[in-house]
């Protein structure tokens, strides 16, 4: 017999992250096979994704340019994925995630009459300006896709609500699937705080002081919000040089996106304060080592979000808002928005008062239980087997 294939979409690096999982199980399908569609929307940041699993797309259509716009970006998405569709006929397409290439890849499959499946489907702020535009391209996404697989409870009952015409299926989170199959690979491999600092390009002097050192502590950094960009990511590195300067035993170690609208204000704040160390973004499997490790995490990244409950560390969302308030409710994550006011409190409370610690880094993870992939694969096994 031969196997269905199903077209799995990726352009950034959560989405590789997220979809790696559902590659394996779909690999290990007995009636459906996988085809790797990169948009490539993001270059190096993906490739270094890949890397992490030893994934290769089938088919590249290699999009990023530098200081690439929405408009455009979104216009060479649908006409590049609508001829790698029409040349390939899968039987159905996936998509994760809210990205351009999200929706961009599902108008696409809708104008070639491919059905389309929705990877953390039902995810909302109800708030077009936040994030934005992603808040956007999933309120669009869902209702063109067939199957809206939703990750929670919470995120299915915001489909339920919308009355989206797909069906809804609650998974889990795939990106736990891919944090716990990192673990097991960190666990087996035994690496060491040299190799990481290494490859991650860490200064000699904070590895030793913060990587090598037991005890002390750093605090692990990422960002990358459009609606940040400007004033609110000068405040945010306001507030990390004012952290340094409070606590001369802390460390700060942030992996800088390549968005040029990060790294502008980011170098020119940050760039020559010896307990801030700034690094190129880190491969998967490092993030998880450096994660694992770092007393909390000031972020605004919807996986970290995610990730965070299952490793135990706080994370202060640096957003108004979320789409994930599970890791709210759970106590892990807490939203400080880019004020320096409310994140140096946020933050002080972190590190001045271990109960509130310990109460924020309890384990328990409300987006998965490590087979949401497999959900996925399973329902696509019923559903195509029919066709
Ligand atoms: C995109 C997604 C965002 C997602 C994020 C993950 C949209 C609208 N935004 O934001 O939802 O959370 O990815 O990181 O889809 N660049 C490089 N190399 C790379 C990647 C980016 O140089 O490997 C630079 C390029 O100049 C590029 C710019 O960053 O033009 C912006 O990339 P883009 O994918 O448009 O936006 P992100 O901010 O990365
Ligand atoms: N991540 C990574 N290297 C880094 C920073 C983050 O591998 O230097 C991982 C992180 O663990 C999470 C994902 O990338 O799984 C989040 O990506 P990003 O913040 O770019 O996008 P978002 O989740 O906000 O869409």
């Amino acid at each position: 017999m031969t196997k269905k294939t199903v077209a799995l979409v990726v352009g950034t690096r959560p989405e590789v992250i997220k979809m790696a999982p559902v590659w394996f199980a779909l690999r290990d399908s007995a009636v459906l096979e996988p085809f790797l569609i990169s948009t490539g929307q993001h270059r190096e940041m993906l490739a270094q994704a890949f890397g992490v699993f030893g994934l290769k797309a089938d088919a590249d259509l290699g999009l990023m340019q530098p200081g690439q716009t929405l408009p455009d970006l979104t216009a060479r998405v649908i006409t590049s994925m609508t001829a790698t569709l029409r040349a390939h006929r899968p039987a159905a397409v996936l998509v994760q995630g809210d990205t351009t290439t999200v929706l961009g890849s599902t108008l696409a499959a809708f104008y070639e009459r491919v059905p389309v499946g929705h990877v953390e489907a039902g995810l909302r702020t109800y708030d077009f300006d936040a994030p934005w535009p992603e808040e956007m391209n999933r309120r669009l996404t869902d209702p063109i896709s067939r199957w809206c697989f939703a990750p929670t409870e919470w995120s299915a009952e915001n489909l339920r609500k919308e009355q989206v015409p797909g069906a809804i299926h609650v998974t889990g989170n795939t990106v736990v699937d891919a944090l716990l199959w990192v673990r097991a690979k960190l666990q087996r491999a035994n690496v060491s705080a040299e190799a990481v600092a290494q490859r991650c390009v860490v200064p000699a002097t904070f590895t030793r002081d913060f990587l090598q050192t037991p005890g002390r502590r750093f605090v692990l950094i990422t960002g990358h919000r459009r609606e940040s960009f400007g004033q609110g990511f000068e405040n945010i590195c306001h507030s990390i040089a004012e952290l340094a300067k409070r606590y001369p035993d802390l460390g700060l170690l942030y992996p800088v996106h390549l968005n040029p609208n990060v790294q502008e204000p980011v170098r020119r704040i940050l760039g020559d304060n010896p307990r801030v160390a700034l690094i190129p973004p880190v491969g998967y499997e490092d993030f998880i080592w450096l994660m694992d490790r770092c007393h909390f995490v000031l972020s605004d990244s919807g996986g970290v979000q995610e990730e965070a409950p299952s490793l135990g560390k706080p994370v202060l969302v640096m957003r108004s808002t979320t789409e994930r308030p599970e890791g709210v409710t759970a106590g892990t994550c807490s939203l400080v928005g880019t004020d320096p006011a409310v994140i140096l409190r946020e933050a002080a409370k972190l590190l001045d008062d271990p109960a509130d610690y310990r109460r924020r880094s309890a384990l328990r993870n409300p987006y998965g239980d490590g087979s949401a992939s497999r959900r996925i694969v399973e329902t696509l096994e019923w559903a195509l087997a029919a066709n």
